[in-house]
């Protein structure tokens, strides 16, 4: 895979594909504004914060593609959003494209469709009904990439991350789960499917209940399924009335953690 980039690098999905990336890859670059140690001779570290085109640029110039994770995981006030996540985003899609790494793998959210119903199937090519203001930030995530790809003809990614954890703790995850295995295993098709000029996502494990439809595009098909850990309580989360983002789809989640006046 030549030279990959890992960005937010000391975060939880980071942590689930490094050590697969590193086995891939002759050279990975780790950056992130916490501090990190390289752990094998392909490793190197960069602690550095996104904030600017010139300063992605100087770090991924020469690699071969970029997975970008960093940025803020969950609901926030707007303004933090949009400078983490969408101007982050930015600047890497924009220093790719100076510098001429030709592939970008994004970090995009199940969020951005937490209210649909979760009895209803969803495509990643239908309309985006975020379930927050960070589902928003990943919708203008995802139109970078859209227009990066179009208009510059980088390769992007987006991929939809699923519940990344252990296992499944609660109903929703039984549609909703991804286990480290599968979440690995997506980025690492994410990276190096070829033919890919534009391609969304939903990186999910293969649950039985899942309420999002798996694409092929990428060539990995997931191994976990979150039914075989015997999680209660879904008949009462699987109805029309039950918004596939849960929790984080109530009003009062966005009020609390958006930063708006009750
Ligand atoms: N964890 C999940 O289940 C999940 C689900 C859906 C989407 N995602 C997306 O995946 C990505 C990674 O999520 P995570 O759970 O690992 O988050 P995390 O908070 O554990 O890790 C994010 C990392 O990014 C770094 N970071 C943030 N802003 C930075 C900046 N400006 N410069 C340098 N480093 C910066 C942080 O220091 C942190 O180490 C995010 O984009 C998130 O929206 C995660």
């Amino acid at each position: 895979m030549g030279t990959i980039v890992l960005t937010g690098a000391a975060g939880l999905v980071a942590t689930a594909v490094r050590e697969p990336l590193r086995r891939a890859a002759t050279r990975l670059i780790l950056v992130d504004r916490a501090p990190l140690t390289a752990e094998a001779p392909q490793e190197e570290v960069r602690q550095a914060d996104l904030s600017s085109v010139e300063a992605v640029a100087s770090i991924i110039k020469g690699a071969d593609a970029v997975v970008h994770l960093a940025g803020v995981p969950d609901e926030a006030p707007l303004p933090a959003l949009l400078e983490a996540n969408v101007l982050g985003a930015h600047h890497v899609l924009e220093a790719a494209r100076r510098t001429g790494v030709p592939r970008v793998v994004l970090a995009s959210s199940n969020r951005l469709t937490g209210l649909y119903p979760a009895t209803r199937t969803v495509s990643p090519d239908e309309p985006p009904r975020p379930d927050g203001l960070y589902g928003v930030s990943k919708v203008a995530v995802e139109a970078l990439g859209r227009l990066y790809a179009d208009k510059f003809g980088l390769q992007v990614v987006c991929l939809r991350i699923g519940s990344l954890e252990p296992r499944p703790s609660e109903a929703r995850h039984l549609a909703t789960w991804l286990s480290p295995r599968d979440c690995a295993g997506f980025v690492l098709a994410a990276v190096s499917q070829p033919g890919i000029h534009f391609a969304t996502v939903y990186a999910v494990s293969a649950n039985t209940r899942g309420f999002w439809r798996l694409s092929d595009e990428l060539g990995y098909t997931p191994q976990d399924d979150a039914e075989s850990y015997g999680i209660s309580g879904a008949d009462a989360f699987f109805t029309d009335d039950m918004p596939q983002g849960g929790d984080f789809a109530t009003p009062a989640y966005t009020i609390t953690h958006g930063g708006l006046d009750t």
